[in-house]
């Protein structure tokens, strides 16, 4: 019997910046998909969230929109990518909140990737297979996202932040201070990006890169925003600005000024919020009260419109924060149901055979 477990991620910083070659600064979590799986002819998979077994042949693959599509899609692209895995009898479950902005998709993906690489022999590297997984959503499921959340759900190690350029293609581990820890948040406010303006988003700044004829966002100068159109500009100018927050982050982290860090995460979640147009009242609010009750900062995390805030805090307040900001968001917000996680940063996927 194999054993997977794929964490989800928090995004810390950077946000938006992936999918035009930025930075970003994610996190794994330590509420991860798990996937207890043995191979078999076809495919036979239980979601213990979903309380329901589904079955599918292997060939020929097509969506049907509903969660099954996650695995489905990742042997689409194994077979367009060359390879020939098998089926498999499994179950996934865990304890990865779905719809709250800490990539359930993509644990999803790479705890199903993962899996049949291993029990398939076939060879793939943790980037590979962070790709392939950006392959099922963009191939697949249809939604155009970045590398950053595969990236960091393969590649993160415990107490690092994963800080990835996407347009190199690399990334660094940082340590992240003793006493800084992360709270995140869950709005309550469920959104899956293929309902959101996040397609739109993406294909305004690919757009504004392609005019201004820059490959990647780093490369741009502020001076050069003025040749583009009111809105373009200013959702490319978000982008231009928080790549460079992430390079801040990544000293701070690195100098352990956990103030510092908690102000960027603040002034981020500011910008995203008025020049990118991907934040929510409710969103708004956590950040507020967050910053209001002693956090270093906070900021919604993931791509928006919904879902989650991370919030960075003394360790020794954690508690107190989560459940204080907790009871402000109720009142203010009676129909929503917030939840509320204390989140250690993990190591990326991993299998094994018991
Ligand atoms: C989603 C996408 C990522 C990234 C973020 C926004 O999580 O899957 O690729 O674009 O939104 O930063």
């Amino acid at each position: 019997m194999y054993h997977v477990r794929s964490p989800g991620r928090v995004n810390l910083i950077g946000e938006h910046t992936d999918y035009s070659g930025g930075y970003a600064m994610p996190i794994a979590t330590d509420l991860a998909t798990t996937l207890e799986a043995e191979p078999a002819e076809a495919v036979s998979v239980t979601s213990r969230r979903m309380e329901e077994t589904r079955s599918f042949a292997i060939e020929d693959p097509e969506p049907v929109g509903d969660w099954t599509d996650y695995v489905r899609g990742c042997y689409a692209v194994l077979h367009d990518a060359g390879y020939d895995p098998g089926g498999f009898e499994g179950e996934i479950g865990g304890d990865l909140p779905i719809g709250a902005g800490l990539s359930s998709s993509a644990s999803l993906e790479l705890a199903v990737l993962s899996f049949l690489g291993a029990a398939y022999d076939l060879d793939l590297s943790r980037e590979e297979i962070a790709r392939l997984g950006q392959r099922v959503e963009n191939e697949f499921v249809g939604v155009d996202c970045g590398l950053m959340d595969q990236f960091a759900v393969a590649l993160s190690k415990s107490n690092h932040a994963l800080f990835v350029d996407l347009g190199e293609a690399s990334f660094t581990r940082i340590p992240i201070p003793a006493d800084l820890e992360f709270v995140v948040v869950d709005s309550g406010v469920e959104r899956s990006l293929s309902t959101t303006p996040y397609n739109d988003r993406r294909a305004t700044v690919e757009s504004a890169l392609a005019d201004l004829g820059v490959e990647h966002s780093p490369a741009v100068d502020l001076a050069a925003l003025s040749e583009l159109d009111g809105e373009v500009a200013q959702r490319l100018g978000y982008v231009v600005r928080e790549n460079a927050r992430v390079r801040q982050a990544a000293t701070a982290l690195d100098d352990g000024d956990s103030e510092r860090f908690g102000d960027l995460l603040s002034e981020a979640h500011a910008d995203l919020a008025a020049h990118f147009d991907a934040s929510t009242p409710e969103l708004d609010s956590i950040v507020e009260s967050a910053v209001e009750h002693g956090a270093y900062g906070a900021r919604l995390t993931g791509a928006g419109w919904g879902g989650a805030v991370v919030v960075a805090v003394a360790g020794d307040s954690a508690s107190e924060l989560a459940a204080t900001v907790e009871d402000e968001y109720r009142e203010e917000f009676p129909d929503r149901e917030p939840s509320t996680y204390r989140i250690a940063p993990s190591d990326g996927v991993t299998v094994e055979q018991r």
